[in-house]
């Protein structure tokens, strides 16, 4: 079958800077932003210009090259030394997905395992934060091949349903859920996608559309509470997600709304599969309860837009991530394969 798939990056690097796809104004405009400092990068990530696990991890590692490339000295350790704050200015944007503190601590690693001079180190950085962003795309091709062996056999053409967006535009490209969204797309196993909207960012209606869209791939927005209705009609044959932290037991936190959906998959015997690279494991924690959850801006929640949703004098609560328990989770997909939850240890190298 011939792939009608387009390549979309959300971060390139050329001439000198980070070029972003403004993820804050698709669907209706595709628009490149240049990134030139690292507080410019770190704002990017908070204010969601960049968003999705993996893609925040490549963004704050050209994030702590361009802060690098600014230190203005010769000893080593003064070099070092003025790095932190640069990383501290990075993880202080999100605190749920690890890909950042993950990314962030590859460089440092990079930067203190360089020999040479302060320039041999800047240049390591680079060559570093490049290869993240390139292993990360090799990575989602291998999550959506190991995708392609844990996908139900019947029907043969599925109806998959997805929640929020973890494609090309979440990852250095390709995506991770939507990733195996896609190779099941190009070898004939998919049907159409329904995507959620995905309250309140609507990433799925805004971002999961668009880019199945652009590759041709047929696609239902639904809202968020239509997911039971769906499985009850028996429309839902498989549901895959991304994840932002994964325990050592297996413990997933996504998007807020992808617990439910798992709750109600279980309830219909739809099978639940979580796919995510093993950077998104955080083997230091056991379990699910110990991921820190972010609270975002409560204008998410009651502004649609520019218009006010509900009355002055009501309080808000707005997590963005919420954790899926292992139990609800079928099997994790990963670059090294997929895996019942209690098996992931097998990955771990510590
Ligand atoms: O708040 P966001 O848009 O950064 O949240 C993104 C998600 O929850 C994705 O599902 C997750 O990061 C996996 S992306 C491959």
């Amino acid at each position: 079958m011939t792939s009608t798939l387009t390549q979309v990056y959300p971060i390139i690097w050329e001439s000198d800077r980070a070029s972003l796809i403004d993820q804050t104004r698709l669907p209706d405009e595709y628009t490149r932003i240049e990134i030139t400092t690292y507080q410019q990068m770190a704002e990017a990530i908070k204010t969601m210009i960049v968003r999705g696990a993996p893609a925040i991890g490549i963004a704050a590692a050209y994030g702590l090259y361009l802060g690098a490339r600014e230190i203005q000295t010769s000893d080593r350790q003064e070099f070092l030394n003025q790095l932190e704050p640069i990383a501290q200015v990075l993880r202080a944007t999100r605190p749920t997905a690890v890909n950042l503190f993950w990314a962030i601590d590859q460089m440092l690693q990079t930067a203190t395992e360089t020999p040479g001079t302060i320039e041999e180190i800047k240049t390591a950085l680079l060559h570093k934060a490049n290869t993240i962003r390139e292993d990360d795309i090799k990575t989602c091709f291998a999550i959506g091949e190991a995708g392609l062996i844990v996908l139900p056999k019947i029907p043969e053409k599925l109806n998959i349903l997805t929640h929020c967006n973890t494609g090309s535009l979440a990852t250095g490209g390709y995506g991770t859920a939507l990733g195996v969204i896609r190779s099941a797309w190009n070898s004939g196993r998919l049907n159409r996608v329904y995507a959620d909207e995905t309250r309140p960012r609507l990433q799925g209606a805004k971002l999961t559309t668009w880019e199945c869209v652009q590759d041709q791939i047929p696609v239902t927005l639904i809202s968020d509470n239509m997911a039971a209705h769906c499985m009850k009609q028996g429309l839902i044959h498989a549901v895959i997600v991304g994840a932002d932290r994964i325990t050592a037991n297996g413990d997933a936190a996504n998007k807020i709304g992808t617990y439910s959906l798992a709750i109600v998959a279980k309830a219909h015997n739809v099978p639940f599969f979580v796919a995510a690279p093993l950077s998104t494991v955080d083997f230091k924690l056991a379990t699910g309860d110990e991921i820190p959850i972010e609270e975002r801006d409560p204008t998410e929640l009651y502004q649609v837009g520019t218009t006010r949703i509900c009355p002055e004098g009501v309080e808000f609560f707005n997590p963005a991530f919420d954790v899926t328990p292992a139990e609800l989770i079928t099997a994790i997909i990963t670059e090294k394969g997929a895996v019942i939850p209690g098996e992931l240890k097998q990955f771990s190298v510590i």
